[in-house]
């Protein structure tokens, strides 16, 4: 399939986490095949007053390969005016390979203004919008869904063909409403379904967490490709697993020592964006995710809780190795 210009081979994708998907778990990713990645998102609003932190989590490196910057909210002006701002990029960065509108969000703050999955209560002003964004720019501009809002008000067909009608050439589905959170097991049918009313390519989302849900996910949709994101945390191995199995290669599981060098190496990424002190507490939730499986992980995640320098966590981390 492919997204403007952007070709893709496996179709895998990672998908966009705030907090999580920046350039460190981005090339990361990357490096175990992932050909598409996704910015954490960023307020439209906060784009156009030129906010500083905003546009930290919007910078692109030369080095990534083809990533979307994410934009939320909710008036098609105000997305057309970031869209223009941030088409070329974060002066000095890379531009994006496209723009992906957030309409899944569930958070409290973010519905109440509106945005996110709100969105979806209005699908007039989801083609709105994306006519408005499309129209601001001339990279490919795709779109972000849940199910619904609710099991009671499931529309997902509705809005991805708004969305389309507007000009979107691609739409990422999650199959959870905004009240499921991520209860329960995403709807594949309702991913399919989707699939079927749609001209545009859809790109499936909710679960993947094995090679195996990766190829039922497929099979039960017939998605044009597939968008992984809590699985990918602190395992971006995951993208190695299910392109082996995509192609029918036997897939190897890293070692512990390529696992605890893997948590290392985002690490330093992230430190070079960062810098230590923002960084090291941030990467902790990933770190546990790496050392999950090993033996000890309780104290190794203990000491790397501890750590306030890179030293101390690859200490902790090089011990991890050598008692697993
Ligand atoms: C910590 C976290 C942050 C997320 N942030 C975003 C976000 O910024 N934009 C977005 O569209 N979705 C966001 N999501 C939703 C994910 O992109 C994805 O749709 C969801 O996690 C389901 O996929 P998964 O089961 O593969 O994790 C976030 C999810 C998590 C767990």
């Amino acid at each position: 399939m492919r997204i403007g210009n952007t070709e893709l081979k496996s179709g895998l994708i990672l998908a966009p986490m705030a907090g999580f998907s920046d350039r460190a778990m981005r090339l990361t990713c990357r490096s175990y095949g992932a050909e598409y990645t996704v910015t954490e998102m960023v307020s439209a609003k906060a784009v156009t007053f030129g906010d500083k932190k905003t546009e930290r989590i919007a910078r692109i490196g030369d080095d990534e390969g083809a990533v979307a910057l994410q934009l939320f909210g909710s008036e098609p002006d105000v997305l057309a005016k970031a869209t223009e701002i941030m088409a070329g990029g974060v002066q000095g960065y890379a531009p994006p390979v496209a723009i992906d509108i957030n309409m899944g969000c569930p958070v409290n703050k973010i519905f109440s203004n509106g945005e996110g999955s709100a969105l979806m209560r209005d699908p007039d002003l989801i083609c709105r919008i994306v006519r408005a964004t499309v129209g601001a720019t001339d990279l490919p501009v795709t779109v972000k869904l849940r199910a619904g809002v609710d099991r009671e008000h499931i529309n997902a067909v509705e809005c991805a063909l708004a969305a389309e009608e507007g000009g979107a050439s691609a739409i990422a589905l999650h199959g959870r409403t905004r009240v499921e959170l991520y209860s329960g097991r995403a709807d594949r049918e309702i991913i399919a379904n989707v699939n079927k009313s749609l001209h545009i390519p859809l790109i499936a989302n909710g679960d993947i967490t094995s090679a195996a849900e990766a190829i039922d996910m497929l099979r039960t949709t017939g998605a044009d490709a597939l968008m992984i994101g809590r699985g990918a945390i602190g395992n971006p191995f995951i993208f190695a697993e299910i392109k082996a199995a995509l192609s029918g290669i036997e897939y190897t599981p890293p070692s512990v020592e390529e696992r605890a060098e893997c948590a290392l190496a985002e690490l330093r990424l992230a430190i070079e964006d960062k810098g230590e002190r923002v960084a090291i507490p941030e990467a902790r939730g990933r770190i546990a995710m790496y050392i999950r499986a090993f033996r000890g992980a309780a104290q190794i995640r203990a000491a790397v809780n501890r750590a306030t320098s890179y030293s101390e966590v690859e200490y902790a981390l090089h011990q991890a190795i050598i008692n697993n």
